[in-house]
């Protein structure tokens, strides 16, 4: 991997040589700990990598968060509504801090990642032990080591960020898990911090990525999720390698693993030679998320998504053409700034015409610093919560409609856990992303179970186990 890609190895060495000093000193404490995660699998999967340090250094995962004796706040700033559920659930610990001054409060994530938030966090918790950014993930072994010896620490660095390999990671699934392919995003949507808080796009080498993926099968996992802001722009190797390639090199390299999925894909860089990847490789899920935010030319061109909703069209158009069965999911954005009730029927009109499986539906938020925040005509609250209101009621109409023609058709369905009713229900996803429930018990939890569909509820369908 290029040096100038990664993180100083100066800078990993003294990480390591601090896990190891601080594992001398406390392992035989046991002490427990418990992460708080918010946001997106970014950010999980970064939750993953502090418990694998944590643990590297002898701590143990807390059974009951009430008993931890170190909690760490990872969190996210895309919406208010995310930053606001965590300043409460810190404030929430002050009195647990009161009580057992030896517990450690760490607060790190993307929130910590914008202007001053970190120090204004700082001054505002004086019990928080520890801040730090997302460029200091690698380096949390010396931050901890200076919260043990009763020194508040605060890290935040305003750079792009290096790539730290070879991290410990304690992964939390059982049978489905994260690989990041690349991190940041260079889009600068006018709505989104993103950008702002993870940095220019990075790719990792795809030999990385292979091993890792690797290295999950081999542990026991049955599905990997690649992850990116915008997958699609995947340039690794000095720019060798393109999305649609390393898809082939992952699902050829490591046979074992028997589902592939990718997200997220932006529609202005969607090519023809990932469709054509997704149809011919068989273990890889037949199904995009392929985020619109608005159906209306005019709010796209404001939210620079440089596409149009024509372009969109004849993509997805594409899609389904060269993908058969393919489904699709999106993100949705309603009330962004100068959005007329006309806009927003452009909106439906598109919803209607795609027929997305999912729709993950937000409320614009205006976030500081971002192009948008600053844009005139912001919406009223009501108009925007009206508007979601009536694209979720549209959404689950479409899903509705879209699931009665999967009665009576089979599919292979990965087992992700088991509902206790009347009578016990397996569920898990088809690969087209479909969740379907069926009688079965627990011990199908992870494997691969052929089921034909019998009927459809409310979000997901209802099959029966083909023996
Ligand atoms: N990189 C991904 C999405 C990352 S954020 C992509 O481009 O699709 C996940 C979703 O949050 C976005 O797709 C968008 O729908 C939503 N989002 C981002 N910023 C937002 C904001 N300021 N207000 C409301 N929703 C926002
Ligand atoms: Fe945000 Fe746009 Fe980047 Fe997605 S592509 S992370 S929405 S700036
Ligand atoms: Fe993800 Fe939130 Fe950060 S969506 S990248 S955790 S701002």
């Amino acid at each position: 991997m290029r040096k100038e890609l990664l993180v100083p190895e100066g800078e990993m060495t003294a990480a390591k040589a601090a896990a190891k000093r601080v594992k001398e000193e406390i392992s035989h404490l046991g002490l427990s700990y418990h992460i708080e995660s918010y946001g997106c699998q970014m950010n999980d999967h970064d939750s993953e990598k502090l418990a694998g340090m944590l643990e590297e250094m002898g701590c143990v995962k807390a059974a009951d968060k009430a008993d931890a004796d170190v909690i760490l706040f990872n969190t996210c700033c895309v919406r208010e509504h995310a930053e606001k559920r965590v300043y409460g659930n810190i404030g929430a610990l002050k009195k647990r801090k009161d009580e057992k001054p030896g517990l450690l409060i760490g607060v790190c994530g993307c929130m910590m990642q914008q202007k001053e938030a970190g120090d204004r966090l700082f001054r505002r918790f004086p019990f928080v032990d520890m801040v730090f950014g997302t460029n200091e993930l690698h380096r949390f072994p010396n931050i901890f080591e200076s919260a043990l010896h009763h020194d508040r620490v605060i890290q935040v660095r305003e750079m792009d960020g290096e790539i730290a390999e070879g991290l410990p990671v304690l992964r939390s699934g059982t049978f489905s898990t994260n690989v990041t392919i690349a991190y940041g995003c260079n889009n600068f949507c006018s709505y989104c911090i993103v950008p702002y808080v993870r940095g220019r796009e990075r790719s990792r080498d795809s030999a990385a990525i292979v091993e890792e993926v690797r290295s999950v099968a081999a542990a026991g996992f049955k599905e990997v999720t690649l992850l990116g802001q915008n997958v699609n722009s995947y340039s690794g190797d000095d720019g060798a390698t393109d999305f649609p390639t390393l898809l082939r090199m992952v699902h050829d390299g490591v046979p074992e693993i028997q589902r592939i999925r990718f997200m997220t894909s932006h529609p202005k860089d969607l090519s023809p030679a990932l469709m054509d990847a997704i149809a011919e490789l068989p273990r890889v899920c037949k199904h995009i998320h392929l985020p619109v935010q608005s159906g209306s030319n005019r709010i796209l061109k404001l939210m620079n998504r440089r596409y149009t909703r024509e372009k969109y069209m004849e993509e997805v158009e594409e899609l389904k053409r060269r993908v058969p069965g393919i489904e699709l999911t999106t993100d949705m954005i309603v009330g962004f700034p100068g959005e007329t009730e006309a806009d927003f029927e452009d909106t439906l009109d598109l919803i209607r015409r795609v027929g997305y499986s999912a729709a993950f539906t937000f409320m614009y938020s205006p976030r500081k610093g971002t192009m948008a925040a600053t844009m005139p005509e912001q919406v009223p609250d009501e108009v925007k919560h009206d508007r979601l209101q009536r694209l979720n009621a549209l959404q689950a109409e479409i899903l509705k409609e879209g699931n009665l023609k999967y009665i009576g058709t089979e599919g292979e369905v990965l087992v992700e856990g088991c509902d206790r009713r009347a009578e016990p229900m397996a569920y898990g996803k088809l690969s087209n992303f479909k969740m379907v429930y069926f009688p079965g018990g627990e011990e199908l939890i992870g494997s691969m179970c052929r089921v034909r569909i019998t009927a459809n509820q409310n979000n997901s369908l209802i099959g029966e186990l083909i023996k």
